[in-house]
């Protein structure tokens, strides 16, 4: 028997080990993303609006494999839409996942085939199951940063065009203080 060191450590919301990768996203990669063209054009693009920490353990598109992840979105909105992530279909679609509140404050948005959108709450300790055929997105409701972990099987992949295209059908925005869907 061998006595092995853990394929990554999980310190401070951060992964350190040798299959972690970290993407950034800066406001600047989203520019198709937020609804008030004119409020991104006068701000900074350079600024980080989140950045993505996975463990990929296997190859993508592995069937039967597991993939984990941690999201860091920054406090900030454009207008008055949150800062939130791209969001997708898998391209695998009957594939599912599970996201869990880390820190912050937030809310996943939900988007069916037929294009019904619904939203959860997401808090320190709050655990969502997006279920296969289900586009999801994250928004930062808050004025701190929102940590969020999740759990995808590693044959899922991300189908990013489909909201390119047809985007979601309801979005996230604050009114009198308040983070409202509206179409
Ligand atoms: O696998 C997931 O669903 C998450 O890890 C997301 O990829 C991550 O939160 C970033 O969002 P997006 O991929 O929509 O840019
Ligand atoms: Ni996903």
């Amino acid at each position: 028997s061998k006595i092995l060191f853990p394929k990554a450590i999980f310190t401070n919301n951060l992964l350190t080990g040798e299959s972690v990768k970290c993407d950034t996203r800066k406001l600047s990669d989203l520019e198709n993303i937020f609804l008030d063209k004119e409020a991104f054009r006068n701000m900074d693009l350079q600024q980080t609006v989140y950045n993505v920490n996975s463990l990929l353990p296997v190859k993508e598109n592995t069937p039967g494999g597991l993939f984990f992840g941690i999201t860091t979105i920054y406090p900030g909105k454009v207008g008055n839409e949150f800062f939130m992530t791209k969001g997708h279909f898998h391209s695998n679609l009957d594939t599912a996942e599970f996201y869990w509140g880390v820190e912050g404050e937030g809310m996943l948005i939900m988007m069916d085939m037929d294009r019904n959108v619904w939203a959860e709450r997401m808090f320190p300790g709050s655990l969502h199951y997006i279920p296969g055929k289900v586009a999801h997105r994250v928004a930062n409701t808050g004025y701190r940063k929102l940590v969020f972990s999740a759990c995808w099987p590693s044959d899922a992949g991300h189908d990013y065009k489909s909201i390119a295209k047809d985007d979601f059908a309801m979005r996230l925005i604050e009114k009198n203080g308040v983070p409202v869907l509206i179409k």
